[in-house]
């Protein structure tokens, strides 16, 4: 297997390529892509930027010109119900375009001509994903996030979610659009704005891929405050330590070879 990471910032990705063995950098589309061996894993890190097209970009890219075999999407969200808690953590088990319509020619947030809604991702590596998720929780997270952010940003008993993750090209800061969202895309844990765009992307080159994001703010007024300092000390330690978990995982057990599913 071939992995290829990708965040949208410098931040969410804090750490990785300083634990690469063997990185050689090749830029291309104005990206640095590391290639080198992370806890033994043949991988590609990059930084894609924010947004569906720079993350559809990138994606294709790690496929086309990298021969990854498998992509890992790691990153923030916002909480998309109010069952999710800043802290949380989210891994994606369906990803919609939430900023898709073309309606009246098709339904709302079908990408037009392939008669999909949601894009499924790995069942495998996104089951491999929650396991790190909760072993980090339970093994690495006292010691990775220290007394002081915990309490800063109320991180008392962080919890994984499994469930439908929206992305689209906004930054979503306003309680009222989080709701109606909410509301017409059921199941709905988190908004970001990548990850539905790369599960596209791997499902029409039939390349497996998953989504595990930490929860960074509530999607609402108060979403940019704070941002960049719950990301830099909180989520980039949880990127860090999950990913790691879940190298050595495939490391011990590679995953068997998977069909890439559609979606509904
Ligand atoms: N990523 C992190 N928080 C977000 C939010 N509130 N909206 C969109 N993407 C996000």
């Amino acid at each position: 297997m071939r992995l290829g990471i990708i965040s949208a910032l410098a931040e969410e990705q804090l750490g990785l390529v300083e634990a690469m063995r063997g990185p050689s950098k090749l830029i291309h589309g104005m990206r640095d892509y590391w290639a080198g061996t992370l806890w033994e894993i043949d991988a590609v890190c990059v930084l894609s930027r924010i947004g569906k097209v720079a993350a559809a970009m990138t994606a294709t890219t790690l496929v086309e010109k990298f021969g990854v075999t498998h992509i890992l999407f790691t990153g923030v969200a916002g909480a998309g119900d109010k069952t999710v808690q800043v802290g949380d953590i989210v891994v994606a088990e369906a990803l919609v375009q939430h900023d898709m319509d073309a309606s009246p020619l098709f339904p709302r947030f079908e990408v037009p001509l392939t008669g999909l809604t949601h894009f499924q991702p790995d069942q495998q590596l996104s089951l491999r994903l929650s396991r790190a998720a909760h072993e980090f929780l339970e093994r690495d997270f006292l010691d990775a996030i220290s007394e002081g952010e915990r309490q800063a940003f109320r991180l008392a008993q962080p919890r994984v979610h499994r469930g439908l993750v929206a992305s689209g090209d906004q930054f979503m800061n306003d309680r009222v659009r989080l709701e109606a969202l909410n509301a017409a895309l059921p199941g709905l844990v988190a908004v970001e704005m990548e990850g539905a765009a790369v599960a596209q992307v791997c499902y029409e080159l039939g390349v497996p891929c998953a989504v595990i994001r930490t929860v960074s703010d509530n999607a609402n007024e108060n979403a940019a405050t704070d941002f960049m300092r719950f990301v830099k000390s909180v989520a980039a330690q949880y990127a860090f330590h999950i990913t790691r978990r879940v190298c050595r995982d495939l490391l011990k057990y590679p995953l068997q070879p998977s069909r890439v599913s559609a979606g509904t």
